[in-house]
Formats: structure tokens, sequence, C-alpha cells
């Protein structure tokens, strides 16, 4: 087969990364990839977001498969156009992916297929919108409908915050026409758990779970980010959670969407809260997670493109999905400055020096035509260890790390440290 995977970031490399472990594949392209999946494929200079581009490519190429990554593609409909020209793609259709796409639509149909969901209200006025908050105890969370490039959810800890938000989204439109509506939540505080699901519109199949760091600094400092590592998986998450977030969330989601003619397909990413032992949704995405895939993917025994196939083709029903019962730490090195401005094109050193067992999934890197690996964005590499229990693989990773570098360099000192402590704080 050939496999193009659509997005250039540290969950695409790890898509790559096991796609091209399937003894059913012959090539595997990345558009635009970055230099750790040009070690491994072979990258199209294509923004996720040319869907004509990419379906002339994917026509040219002779693709078996298209994978799509990130959230835009498939907002802008990039499955419903390649299955128009017969190009199989794995990813729910554009009115599908409304559960990511709006925060409206996803809210609306929780609350009409009584799908767990924190207290909230939905508008469309400003002045309106204001009023509602005039009566609110904070925290509460205000959310953008649409697609704001990871930004648009705010926590505010006071009025005074969630006016200025709500003002910067409704009014300012600082996300242009995604905050044309708004829902705001209450605030649910705890420990959030991503639960992703293969698909087809009728089985549902979870992965691992895995929990993220969206933070910068370490204990939850400072501004959000695309996400500064993860680990799966989660010790407080049992396995009875898993079922009963598959059963009372993931299954009715699907089925719901089903019901309002919108066969849902692909991946399913619930982001859920346990509050007083039950789960609550506070996000559904409609893709795999980043840094989560990078920590869950790892754990998969089974082939992933068997799997993506038996989506597509509507019979995951008849896939054995075996999981390692092993845990995996991914830690995210990000550039000087980043989440804010930050310099990119510094040589990146010692990736090939770490441990044979340690993985090195890139995002923002780029290969230079004297060969040499340089830095390109903000997240740059996610240094991934596997280990018997959540030690193990945190101490691999955190005793490679030093042996990468690149000027300016840092990352988290505390990925899964809270999980080990727990563990180890056991009698
Ligand atoms: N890790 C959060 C996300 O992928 O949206």
């Amino acid at each position: 087969m050939k496999i193009l995977v659509v997005g250039g970031g540290g969950r695409e490399h790890t898509l790559v990364w096991k796609i091209v472990q399937s003894p059913r594949v012959e090539r595997v392209f990345a558009a635009p990839g970055n230099a750790g999946t040009a070690a491994i494929a072979e990258n199209l200079n294509l923004r996720p977001t040319d869907i004509e581009g990419l379906g002339k490519a994917a026509k040219e190429k002779g693709i078996d498969l298209a994978v799509v990554g990130p959230e835009a593609p498939l907002a802008s409909g990039i499955m419903d156009y390649f299955d128009s020209l017969g190009i199989p793609i794995f990813g729910p259709t554009k009115a599908a992916t409304q559960v990511e796409s709006s925060k409206v639509f996803a809210r609306n149909l929780m609350e009409k297929y009584d799908i767990p969901c924190p207290k909230g209200a939905i508008f469309s006025s400003y002045p309106e919108a204001r009023e509602y908050l005039q009566e609110q105890r904070p925290p509460v969370v205000i959310k953008a409908d649409g697609l704001a490039a990871g930004k648009g959810v705010i926590i505010a800890g006071s009025l005074a915050e969630a006016h200025k938000a709500l003002g910067d989204i409704m009014e300012a439109k600082i996300f242009g026409s995604a905050g044309d509506r708004v829902v705001i939540d209450g605030y649910l505080s705890g420990r959030e758990v991503s639960l992703i699901a293969f698909t087809d519109g009728k089985t549902v199949s979870p992965m691992v779970p895995a929990c993220d760091y969206k933070k910068i600094g370490d204990n939850d400092r400072g501004p959000n980010t695309g996400g500064m590592g993860s680990y799966s998986p989660p010790g407080f998450f049992s396995a009875g959670m898993t079922k009963k977030v598959t059963k009372d969330i993931l299954l009715p989601a699907v089925k719901a969407m089903a019901k309002e003619g919108m066969p849902y397909k692909g991946v399913l990413y619930a982001g859920v809260m346990i509050v007083n032992g039950e789960p609550v949704v506070l996000e559904f995405n409609a893709r795999f997670g980043d840094p989560e895939t990078q920590v869950v993917l790892p754990l998969l025994k089974a082939d992933l493109v068997d799997i993506l196939m038996a989506v597509v083709q509507g019979n995951l029903d008849r896939v054995k999905i075996e999981w390692s019962s092993e845990a995996c730490v991914g830690v995210v090195m990000a550039s000087d400055g980043y989440p804010g401005s930050y310099k990119t094109g510094f040589p990146i050193q010692g990736i090939d020096s770490v441990d044979k067992d340690v993985l090195v999934f890139h995002a923002g890197t780029k290969l230079g035509n004297d060969g040499i690996i340089y830095t390109d964005g903000g997240r740059v590499l996610t240094v991934v260890g596997v280990g018997k229990d959540m030690a193990e693989a945190r101490e691999k990773v955190y005793r490679n790390i030093p042996n990468i570098y690149f000027e300016g360099c840092h990352y988290r000192k505390d990925i899964a440290l809270r999980e080990v402590d727990r563990i180890n704080s056991k009698p």
C-alpha cells in the first residue's frame, strides 16, 4: 500500500513511525512532514489545508489510504473531497468534524443525547452573554465556538478575566468568526484524561487512556501551549472507567451522530474529567491527540494499518486490537520563547545518541541541505520512553534528554511525576 499522512507535527511523525512498521506498506508520504518523517518516509511540500493540492498529489502517487492528523483540513472537508476523488481516507467528514469544529454543535449534541457535560449556556449575543456572566461564580470557562488554533478555551479565574475573554472573543473578534458564538461553562476541577477511540461508525474501540500537560511550566504554571508532555496510562483511570466512558460517552456520541445523519468514522477523542466518580466531557476532538499520540501508539501491539483500513471499510468489529500493559512517557523539548515568539534554524545535536529503546518524535524540525537537522517550530521534539512501569518509562526519558541539545531548548521536568509519586506512596 501507499499511504499519505497529512500534517507535520509530533503526532504525524508517530503515525508515520507506526505505519511504516506494517508489512502491508510499500511507501509512505508525509505532507508536509518534518525531518523525522523525512528519515523514514517521503515528504511532500504541501500544507495540510491545501486540500486540492493534496488530492492531486494523492492521485499522482496512487495513494491507497490518506490519514489526517490535524483538525483544520478535516474541518475544511478533506474527507469529503478525497471521497469525491475515490481516494480512501481515514477521518470524519466535514459535517461530523463539527464535534470539534463547533463547541455549540458539540454542546447541543451532548444535551440532546444525555451525554454528560458541564452545566453551561450558548450565546450568539454579546450583551446577553455579558449579562449571564454577571450571575456566575468564577472560575468560568469561556469557549469560542469555532476552531482557534487551540487557544479558544479560556479558564477565567475572576469575573474581570471572564469579561475580558468574552469581549476579546465576541467583540474584538480575536479569533474572527470562530467567536460569533460562545459556550460559557461552569469550571470543573480535577485531572483531565484523554480517551481516544477508533470508530467505524458502529464499533467503538478505545485506545489506552492518556494525560497531557498544557501549561509551559512545571506545576502547571504559565501560559497554555500545544502540549508539553504526556503519559499513558494514568493509574487513577481504571479499566472500568475506560469501559464506562466508552459505554456512556463514546458509543452514545457515535450513535447520536448516525441519528443526526452525520455518520462518524475515524478517531473520536473525548477529554473527560471524573466528577464524583462520574465522567464528564470537557471536549470532543475529531482526531488523534497531540502529544497523546506519541505515548499511545508505542503501546499499540496491533498493525495500525489493519485498524485504519477496517475503520474506512466499516468492519472494525473484525479486528483484534491489543495494547501493551507497559507505561509510556513523552516529554516535549521546545524552542526558547515558546509559546510566545521564538527563533528557528538552530542545529539540533545528539538525537542519534539516545538509548536504542528511546523514541524521538520530531515536530518543528527541518532537514537542511547540509544533512543537519535544524529547529523549525515552537515544539521541536517529543522524547518518549516505554517501561515496565511509569517510573521506568519516566527515568528513561529524563536520563536521555540531556543527550539532545539545541540553543535555547527547554522542557518540563515534572511530566508523569505526580503519577510516579502516587504509585510510590501506595502501601
Ligand atoms: N492534547 C490536546 C489535543 O490534542 O487537543
